[in-house]
């Protein structure tokens, strides 16, 4: 068998010298863009790649059978999975990550029918939203099976976080590993999630199992994860890809956890957030990063006058923009995030941006605010987080 097994070692990745504890791992890539980016699979040439590839999401799914940490493409951002009714494997994320362990962990099946060996109880609306956004960037909060997961996924909670996602690589790979597969985001703890392979590489390599490489995520910003009460009430606990909008126009109340609005610099007497992760401070690239509000005009006048003081005192400074003023800002680094009316596109380049920051050395960054309406949501709470709510206001509101 001739798979492809290209070996990596902690050692040779970029920013991970000065890292403590873990042992050193070998981490298996397995490329499988083909079975993505192939119309034609009896196409002669591009049949034995994709054979190729399928053969590797089953080496992939061994691994994961084995109780091993393997990195995977869903629609939204990369995850890193294990098994998730395995004590050890799900350990084995927690440590690759860096992640706090009272942070529970979604939990990622490949059919609706997989859902009911894991949950107690689906409401009527928890039924509605599933048939309208699975498989999808919807996270949904459901009572737990006893003994279902490993205790480690919920964090001791009643209530375990499930998907379906909407990637074809992630179901193959599911469906193949025959087990539910517990996966946060790929990336070490507080950086930015990974959208693309070697983001995953940069920040784990060395220290998981292996990484199946299928290309760009799609949406760019997590699942929304939502908890639905007694009365239908859908209360939306971290916002992302599915909009207040689209859960709507399927269930009749939609509300957000008080805690996610309370959210700000002060941040210790604020409700306590009902998805534990909220509380921690995320995809904050190294340089200081501030956002800005405002009418465009008055955004833009500020900010170019703050990155030419800036580059006064000797900052190294980048900017995140929207196209309608990228061009005009001179910074030692300009990343456009696509149009302000279309969000996707700004959803789909924020982590690489703010990663592209780290790369580029800066010490001073401005972002542009959007529109909190739509996917607006997520991209500004994703903002906020990386700018520790450091939000500056222009202008007359
Ligand atoms: O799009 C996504 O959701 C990605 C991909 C890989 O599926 N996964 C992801 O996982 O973002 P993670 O671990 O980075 O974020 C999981 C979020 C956290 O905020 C966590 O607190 C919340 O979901 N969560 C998980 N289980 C929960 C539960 N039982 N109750 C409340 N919140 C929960
Ligand atoms: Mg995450």
């Amino acid at each position: 068998m001739t798979r492809e097994n290209e070996q990596l070692h902690q050692s040779s990745m970029k920013g991970m010298e000065n890292d403590e504890s873990t042992e050193k791992i070998v981490t298996s890539m397995w490329d499988v863009n083909v079975l993505i980016t192939t119309e034609n699979k009896n196409d002669v040439a591009k049949g034995s790649a994709y054979k190729q590839a399928l053969a590797d999401l089953q080496d992939a799914a061994a691994c994961l059978r084995q109780g091993q940490t393997v990195a995977f493409p869903t629609e939204t951002v990369y995850g890193l999975g294990a098994d998730a009714r395995s004590t050890a494997a799900v350990e084995a994320i927690f440590a690759a990550k860096g992640r706090p362990s009272d942070n529970p962990l979604i939990v990622h099946i490949a059919q609706r029918d997989q859902l009911d060996s894991l949950v107690t109880e689906v409401n009527g609306t928890a039924e509605a939203l599933m048939e309208a956004f699975w498989p999808g960037p919807l996270t949904l909060v459901l009572p737990v099976r006893p003994g279902a997961v490993s205790p480690r996924v919920t964090a001791g909670l009643d209530t375990v976080g499930v998907r379906i996602p909407d990637h074809p690589v992630a179901l193959q790979l599911i469906a193949a590993a025959e087990c539910p597969v517990a996966a946060p985001s790929a990336n070490r703890s507080g950086r930015p999630s990974p959208t693309l392979a070697a983001h995953v590489r940069e920040d784990l390599a060395g220290r998981i199992g292996g990484i199946v490489d299928g290309g760009p995520t799609g949406v760019g910003v997590e699942s929304t994860v939502v908890q639905v009460g007694d009365d239908g009430t859908v209360t939306i606990l971290r916002p992302g890809g599915i909009t207040a909008e689209q859960l709507s126009a399927v269930a009749a109340r939609v509300a957000t956890d008080p805690a996610l609005l309370a959210e700000g610099p002060g941040g210790d007497d604020s409700p306590a957030p009902r998805s534990p992760g909220m509380k921690y401070t995320h995809y904050a690239p190294t340089g200081a990063l501030c956002v800005v509000e405002g009418p465009p005009a008055a955004v833009a006048a500020w900010i170019s006058a703050a990155l030419a003081e800036a580059a006064q005192r000797g900052e190294r400074t980048a900017v995140l923009a929207f196209a309608e003023h990228a061009e005009q800002y001179r910074a030692d680094a300009v990343f456009s995030l696509g149009e302000a009316s279309e969000l996707e596109e700004a959803a789909r380049r924020l982590y690489a941006a703010l990663r592209s920051c780290d790369e580029q050395g800066a010490t001073y960054i401005v972002a542009e605010a959007c529109s909190r309406e739509g996917l607006g949501a997520a991209v500004m709470n994703r903002l906020l987080k990386a700018a520790g709510h450091r939000l500056i206001q222009v202008g007359n509101q």
